[in-house]
């Protein structure tokens, strides 16, 4: 299958160690890592808090690889020039969470990011596929969103098909989000996803070099089906 992106690897802070952030970023981005994926919660819109602006701001000057904010909060509208003003490169928002997804997007790119939708597992395609056209990328989420460590929900597999099939855009980027392991990069990889968000396959591991060169290779081996 031709493809117009490169696959790309963002781990997830989410299952960083909290308590070491500075050196965890240092780590991955040295273990060849693509973007840092930073998830966003704010006890509301997902049963999880986590951080927001102000430490994605004390963490970007440690980080060289672009800052991938996953927006999981009720009104992401506020965040969004103080996440522009942190550094951050790209910025996904929840479809659910956004009753004017239109304007939401064009915020995410006035203030000079790229903008994505993210869909939760249960949300219909058509949710994301309509707002494509004012969207740098589609978020599938694989998981429930809320906490790292989750197990893969099957069916999301064939969802990320099923869009890659709709978008007939190849410069798309459909980034996966979710219980995301090397076993399952290559079936991944061949549906059309671009980017793989893995929080626990990198974080998790003792060699976090040995897991992002374990995900490349799986990656590639979906290019080549
Ligand atoms: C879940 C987050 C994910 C999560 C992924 O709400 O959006 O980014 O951290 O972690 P793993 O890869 O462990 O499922
Ligand atoms: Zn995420």
């Amino acid at each position: 299958m031709g493809r117009a992106v490169s696959i790309r690897i963002a781990p997830s802070l989410l299952s960083a160690d909290f308590s070491h952030l500075a050196s965890e970023v240092r780590e991955v981005e040295a273990a060849g890592a693509d973007l840092l994926h930073l998830d966003i919660m704010d006890g509301c819109f997902v049963p999880n808090l986590t951080f927001g602006p102000p430490l994605v701001a004390s963490l970007a000057p440690e980080c060289s690889i672009p800052l991938d904010a996953h927006l999981m909060v009720n009104n992401p509208d506020a965040l969004i020039p103080a996440l522009a003003a942190a550094g951050v490169a790209r910025t996904a928002v929840h479809a659910e969470a956004c009753p004017h997804l239109h304007r939401t997007l064009d915020a995410i790119r006035s203030n000079g990011m790229s903008p994505g939708v993210a869909i939760n597992p249960a949300t219909p395609l058509v949710f994301a596929l309509e707002a494509v056209p004012w969207a740098d990328f589609i978020l599938v989420m694989s998981v429930n969103p809320g906490f790292g460590g989750q197990a893969f929900i099957e069916e999301s597999l064939s969802r990320i098909e099923r869009l890659r099939a709709a978008t007939h855009d190849p410069n798309l980027d459909i980034t996966v989000d979710g219980g995301v392991t090397s076993g399952r990069v290559p079936s991944l990889v061949a549906a059309g996803a671009t980017t793989l968000v893995a929080g626990s396959a990198i974080f998790g591991a003792h060699d976090r070099r040995r897991a992002i060169r374990e995900l490349r290779q799986a990656a590639r081996q979906g290019e080549d089906t």
